[in-house]
């Protein structure tokens, strides 16, 4: 009996990830990182995400999802926060403000099924 007990906790640690763990599957899966790049470093006129602060990052994504933006690369990221729940918002937000610096090439290769990085 206690054999199960430690293999069923030992089971549900594996399975619950983390809000960083999806925070990050969603940056490549929603192909935010063809932007702002594979480790949210940005580029030229597209913003850094890294390290950003909660709070002023889930302001932003929020004011985004609403449309009404007023400016050509505001519109830019609009159409891509409207698809975002508050959930997603809030699970991008922790991926970003804890980002850590070294992430794993082979993560971003994954998700962008190995073109480019
Ligand atoms: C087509 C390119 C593009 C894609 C894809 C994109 N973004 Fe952006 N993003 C931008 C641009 C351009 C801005 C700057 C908008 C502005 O002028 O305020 C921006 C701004 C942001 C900001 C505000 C940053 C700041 O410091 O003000 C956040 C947060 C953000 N993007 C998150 C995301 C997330 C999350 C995704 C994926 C769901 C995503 N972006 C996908 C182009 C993009």
């Amino acid at each position: 009996m206690r054999y199960i007990i430690i293999s069923l906790l030992f089971m549900s640690t594996l399975w619950s990830e983390t809000s960083y763990e999806r925070g990050e599957y969603l940056y490549f899966s929603k192909a935010c990182s063809s932007c702002h790049g594979p480790s949210a470093e940005g580029s030229m006129s597209y913003p850094k995400l890294a390290h950003k602060k909660f709070a002023y990052l889930q302001k932003k994504l929020l004011h985004f999802r609403t449309g009404k933006v007023d400016s050509v690369s505001q519109q830019m990221m609009a159409q891509f926060a409207e698809k975002l729940s508050d959930e997603d918002i809030k699970n991008l937000c922790t991926f970003f403000s804890q980002h850590k610096e070294n992430m794993t090439e082979d993560v971003s290769d994954d998700y962008l099924g190995g073109v480019g990085s």
